[in-house]
C-alpha cells in the first residue's frame, strides 16, 4: 500500500451512454437513431440496442448499485432523439427521464457529468444530411440548449462530444460504425461540420448555463509508450505521439484546432482551415481522455505485430498500463488543460459462478495497473481531476454487440439481473482509501 492518495475532490467514477445502456428505444416519444437503424449484418450476432440494460427503467435501482460502489461521479450521454424526437420539438417525457436521473444521483451524493453527444444521431438529423452538412451546426447547438436549459441548475460538468475520431473514422471513413459510410473524400468537411458544432455548444453551454460550468470535449487518444527512459527515447515516443504519423490522426487533427486554435494538415488535407479557428476554438475547462491500449504495436486500434501472447483483453487490444502515464504527460506537455479520465476500462468475457458472483479478477488487476500509472501523472504534477472507468455497467458495445463486457456490473440481459463484479468491490476499497490502497 503507498502512503500518498490522490487529490482532495478525485471525482472517482464511472461512465456509459445512452445507445448503449438505456433501451426503450421508441417509448415515451423517442425517435430512432442511427444506431438503432443498424441492420443484422452491421452488428454481431445480429443483435440490437433496442433493450440493452434497459436502464430506461431501471436507472434507480443501478443508480442505487452505483451509490454501494461508491462512485463518486457518473458520466452519461443523452439520447437527442429522446429529448427531441424531431427538428424543433421538445420531448417533456424525454428531457424528464434525465431530470430524474440527475436527482437521483445528486440525491445518493454523486456528481452528474453530462456528454452531450456518444455517437446516437437521431434519424431526423441524418436525413438532414448529419456531419456532412453544416445545417447540423445550428441543429447542435439548439439541443445543446434543450439540455442546458433543463439540467444546468444541476448539472456543472458537460462533455460536448464523445471521440469525434471515432465516429468519423469508423461511421464515415471505414464503415463500420453507423452509419456505416465510405466517404474518404468528405474527412475535411466531416471535420470542419463536427468542431464548429463542438464549438457552438461549448459557447451555449457558457451563455446559458445557470451554474459555472465546467465545459470539455471526450477525446479518443493514443500515445506510444518510450522504449526505455533515455531522454532520446522519451523525445522520439513524444513525437509520434503528438506530432507526427499515427499519433498525428489520434490526437493532433481535432486537439490542435479545437484548443490549441492551429488548423492541422495531413493527406494533403485540413482538418479545418486559419478562417475557422477563432469560432472552432473556444476556451475548455479540462480535456476528457478515453485512454485503452498503447500506439506501440502498429496502427491505432491495429495490435496485429504485439509479440505472441501479449497481454489483450476480450477484443485483442493490448493491455499496457504504462499508456496511462504516457498519454496523459504527452497531451498535457502539449496542451496544458486538467485532464479528466474520462474512459479506462477492460473488456472480458465475464460469467456468473456457481457462488452467485462474478469474479473478474483480470479487471481489478487492469484498474490497480492503470491508476498506479495515472497516480505517476498526477506525482509529476499534471492536474488531474477524475477518473471514470468504462464501464458502470456491462453493454452494447456497438458493432461488437454484447459479447465485450466491459462493466463494473455485471448485467444478464435474459432475465435484467445485475451483479456487482469483484472488481467493483475492490475499486469501492480503492476509492474508500483516496488511492491510497493501490
Ligand atoms: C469508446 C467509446 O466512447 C465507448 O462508447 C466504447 O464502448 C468504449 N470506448 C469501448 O470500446
Amino acid at each position: 500500500m503507498s502512503s500518498t492518495s490522490f487529490p482532495n475532490g478525485f471525482l472517482w467514477g464511472a461512465a456509459s451512454a445512452s445507445a448503449q445502456i438505456e433501451g426503450a428505444w421508441n417509448e415515451d416519444g423517442r425517435t430512432p437513431s442511427i444506431w438503432d437503424v443498424a441492420t443484422k449484418k452491421q452488428v454481431r450476432h445480429g443483435e440490437t440496442c433496442h433493450t440493452a440494460c434497459d436502464h430506461y427503467h431501471c436507472f434507480r435501482e443501478d443508480v442505487a448499485l452505483m451509490k454501494e460502489i461508491g462512485l463518486k461521479s457518473y458520466r452519461f450521454s443523452i439520447s437527442w432523439s429522446r429529448v427531441m424526437p424531431e427538428e424543433g420539438k421538445v420531448n417533456e417525457k424525454g428531457l424528464q427521464f434525465y431530470s430524474d436521473l440527475v436527482d437521483a444521483l445528486l440525491k445518493n451524493g454523486m456528481e452528474p457529468m453530462v456528454t452531450v453527444f456518444h455517437w446516437d444521431m437521431p434519424m431526423w438529423v441524418y436525413k438532414k444530411g448529419g456531419w456532412l452538412s453544416e445545417r447540423i451546426v445550428p441543429l447542435f447547438r439548439d439541443y445543446t440548449k434543450v439540455l442546458v436549459d433543463a439540467l444546468s441548475d444541476r448539472v456543472k460538468w458537460w462533455m460536448t462530444v464523445n471521440e469525434p475520431g471515432c465516429f468519423i473514422m469508423n461511421g464515415y471513413l471505414q464503415g463500420v460504425h453507423a452509419p456505416f459510410k465510405r466517404n474518404y473524400l468528405a474527412l475535411s468537411k466531416l471535420t470542419r461540420n463536427c468542431m464548429l458544432a463542438h464549438a457552438e455548444a461549448v459557447k451555449t453551454i457558457r451563455q446559458y448555463a445557470k451554474q459555472k460550468p465546467m465545459v470539455g470535449a471526450a477525446f479518443s487518444t493514443g500515445a506510444y509508450v518510450p522504449k526505455t527512459d533515455s531522454v532520446e527515447d522519451i523525445e522520439a515516443a513524444r513525437k509520434k505521439s503528438v506530432e507526427i504519423g499515427n499519433g498525428l490522426m489520434a490526437n493532433r487533427w481535432w486537439m490542435d484546432p479545437m484548443i490549441l486554435g492551429k488548423p492541422v494538415k495531413a493527406y494533403g488535407i485540413f482538418s479545418s482551415k486559419e478562417k475557422d479557428m477563432a469560432e472552432i476554438c473556444q476556451p475548455l475547462d479540462f480535456m476528457g481522455l478515453n485512454i485503452y491500449s498503447s500506439m506501440n504495436y502498429g496502427d491505432w486500434g491495429d495490435v496485429e505485430q504485439a509479440p505472441a501472447g501479449i497481454p489483450r483483453n476480450s477484443l485483442g487490444w493490448v493491455i499496457d498500463e504504462r499508456v496511462m502515464y504516457w498519454n496523459v504527460r504527452f497531451i498535457y506537455e502539449r496542451y496544458g488543460l486538467p485532464i479528466m479520465i474520462t474512459e479506462n476500462g477492460l473488456a472480458a468475457h465475464d460469467t456468473m459462478s456457481t457462488d452467485g458472483k462474478v469474479h473478474d479478477p483480470k479487471r481489478t488487476d487492469f484498474l490497480c495497473r492503470y491508476l498506479k500509472e495515472l497516480k505517476r501523472a498526477i506525482d509529476d504534477g499534471i492536474p488531474v481531476l477524475g477518473y471514470q472507468h468504462w464501464s458502470v455497467m456491462d453493454n452494447f458495445e456497438w458493432a461488437e454487440g454484447y459479447d465485450p463486457r466491459f462493466g463494473l456490473i455485471y448485467v444478464d440481459y435474459a432475465t435484467q439481473k445485475r451483479i456487482i463484479k469483484d472488481s467493483a468491490w475492490e475499486y469501492k476499497k480503492i476509492i474508500e482509501t483516496n488511492g491510497a490502497r493501490l
